[in-house]
C-alpha cells in the first residue's frame, strides 16, 4: 500500500458542479464562490469552460471569472478547452492553465463535443502545441473510463492507451472520469493500474461521480495505490449534460471528512466547505448531495 501522506484536491464545482444546474449562477456569483473556496483552503479551482454557449449557456462568462481573478497568483484556476478557438478565448481572459476533455468513447465523444475520438485528439494536440509554447500547464480528462451511458463496459486498457496519447502531446496530468459513477473499487483499481503502467501513478488524477454510492470506496482503492490527486465538487454538485441521469460530482466535504479520518493532509477546513454548502444549496434551491452536509447542517441550530 502506497498511500499518500497528502492529496491534492481539485475543486470541479463551479465548472462540473454547475455546468448542470438549473439555476445558473451569474459570473459575479461564481467569482465570490471560487473565493470563497479559497478562503476554505482550496488551491486548485475549475473556474470554467471556454466551450459554446449554446451548449453549455451555465459557463457563460468564464472570460469575466478568469479576468476577475487574475491578481490571484496564488491560485490555480483551469478551464475546460475544446478546441483552438476555446483555448484562444481563454489565452484572453488570461488562463494559465486549461483542461482538454476527451471520452473513451466514440458515442459519448459525439454528443459531448460533437466530433470523433480521433477528431478530438487531433485538435487536443494542435491546442498543446499552442499551449507547450505559451507555458500553459494542461490537464487531459477522459470520460466514461468506467462505463459509458450509450456504449456500456469500456476496456481499460483502451483508457490507459488514451492517457498515454494525452501525455505524449503534453498533458502533464490525465483526469480519469468516471461520469456516469457506475464504477467500483476493483475497476477503478484495474483501471489505475493499467494507466500507471503506461504514465506513472503521479500523473493520475480520479474523477468520480457518485451516482451509485461508490465514490468515496473508489477513491479510497484509487489513493491506496497512490494516486495523489483527486477531483471533488463542494456539495456533492453536478452531473453531465450529456449523460442522463448521472449523479453529481463526489462532494468535497465527503472526501475531505474521508481524509482527515485517514490522517490525510488536505489544508481544507471542512466547517467553511460546508458553510458554502449550506448558502450554495439554498441559492440552488436543492438539499446538498454531500452527506456530510447534511450531517453537519442538521446539527445546526
Ligand atoms: P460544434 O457545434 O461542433 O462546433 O461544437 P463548430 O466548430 O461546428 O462551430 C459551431 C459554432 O460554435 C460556431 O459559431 C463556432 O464559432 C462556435 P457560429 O459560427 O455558429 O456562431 N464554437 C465555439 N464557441 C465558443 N467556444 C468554443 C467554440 N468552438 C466552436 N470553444 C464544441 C463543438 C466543442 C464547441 C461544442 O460541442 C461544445 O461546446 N460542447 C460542450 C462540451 C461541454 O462543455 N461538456 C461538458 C463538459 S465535459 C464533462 O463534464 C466531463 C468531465 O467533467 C469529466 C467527467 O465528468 O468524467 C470533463
Ligand atoms: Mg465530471
Amino acid at each position: 500500500m502506497t498511500r499518500p501522506k497528502r492529496i491534492e484536491i481539485v475543486e470541479v464545482g463551479p465548472r462540473d458542479g454547475l455546468q448542470n444546474e438549473v439555476q445558473h449562477l451569474s459570473p459575479s456569483e461564481r467569482i465570490t464562490l471560487i473565493e470563497q473556496l479559497s478562503d476554505a483552503g482550496l488551491v486548485q479551482i475549475e473556474a470554467g469552460a471556454f466551450v459554446s454557449t449554446r451548449w453549455v449557456p451555465q459557463m457563460a462568462g468564464s472570460d469575466e471569472i478568469l479576468t476577475a481573478l487574475n491578481n490571484r497568483p496564488d491560485l490555480r484556476l483551469p478551464v475546460l478547452v475544446p478546441n483552438l478557438k476555446g483555448y484562444n478565448n481563454a489565452r484572453a481572459a488570461g488562463a494559465k492553465e486549461i483542461a482538454v476533455f476527451g471520452a473513451a468513447t466514440e458515442t459519448f465523444s459525439q454528443k459531448n463535443i460533437n466530433c470523433s475520438v480521433a477528431a478530438s485528439l487531433d485538435r487536443f494536440a494542435e491546442v498543446c502545441q499552442h499551449a507547450i509554447s505559451d507555458g500553459i500547464y494542461i490537464r487531459g480528462y477522459i470520460s466514461c473510463v468506467l462505463g459509458c451511458p450509450y456504449e456500456g463496459k469500456v476496456n481499460p486498457a483502451q483508457v490507459a492507451s488514451m492517457a498515454q496519447r494525452l501525455i505524449d502531446m503534453g498533458c502533464s496530468e490525465v483526469s480519469l472520469g468516471d461520469t456516469i459513477g457506475i464504477g467500483t473499487a476493483d475497476n477503478a483499481r484495474i483501471l489505475v493500474e493499467h494507466c500507471a503502467e503506461l504514465i506513472g501513478i503521479d500523473r493520475i488524477s480520479v474523477h468520480f461521480h457518485d451516482t451509485y454510492g461508490q465514490a468515496l470506496a473508489n477513491i479510497l482503492a484509487c489513493i491506496d495505490l497512490g494516486v495523489s490527486t483527486v477531483d471533488t465538487a463542494v456539495g456533492g454538485l453536478g452531473g453531465c449534460p450529456y449523460a442522463k441521469g448521472s449523479a453529481g460530482n463526489v462532494a468535497t466535504e465527503d472526501v475531505v471528512y474521508l481524509l482527515n479520518g485517514l490522517g490525510i493532509e488536505t489544508g481544507i477546513n471542512l466547517d467553511k466547505l460546508v458553510e458554502i454548502t449550506k448558502n450554495l444549496s439554498q441559492r440552488l434551491n436543492h438539499p446538498p448531495a454531500s452527506r456530510v452536509a447534511r450531517a453537519k447542517l442538521a446539527t445546526l441550530p
